[in-house]
């Protein structure tokens, strides 16, 4: 953990940055109060200050989750495309609901406002790579493909 905050100067603006790298090296994909506490020595400020910051971005959880998080976005273009639709299959073939983690840990299902990618509604992130055009035909084959790239990995 020091490790990893050591990259960065001492400073707040990079809260961010250590914050995004500590979830990322826990498997879990959240960030766990040792975390916290080890930013706010780091940076020399109020825990309070360095959890509100993990709580302001729906990036950071502070609870366990899946290996792998997909956003589908949730915002009006995308709805307007068939977002709500392509929710109900993930979460169908996933057997979870939002906010959950699959069986196996490999997949947490959240929602997310526009993702910035109108262009190409309705679309989703799993981790940091975007998905475009999503249909009801290729959803499920983009999280499998996911699974098969982990299994091999
Ligand atoms: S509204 Fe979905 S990406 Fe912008």
């Amino acid at each position: 953990m020091k490790e990893l905050l050591e990259r960065y100067p001492a400073t707040s603006e990079f809260m961010l940055d250590m914050l995004h790298d500590l979830q990322d090296a826990e498997p879990k994909n959240y960030l766990k109060p040792e975390a916290l506490q080890a930013v706010a020595e780091y940076l020399s400020v109020p825990l309070s200050e360095v959890v509100s910051t993990a709580t302001f971005y729906t990036m950071y959880s502070l609870k366990p989750r899946g290996k792998h998080v997909i956003r589908l976005c949730e915002s009006p273009p995308c709805q307007l495309v068939g977002a709500e639709s392509l929710l109900e299959i993930l979460a169908k073939h996933l057997a979870v609901k939002v906010g959950e983690t699959t069986a196996d840990g490999v997949f947490e299902l959240e929602t997310a406002s526009c993702l910035g990618v109108c262009g190409v509604a309705p679309a989703m992130m799993i981790d940091a790579e975007l998905y475009g055009n999503l249909t009801e035909a290729r959803i499920v084959d983009v999280i499998e493909d996911v699974r098969r790239r982990d299994a091999t990995s």
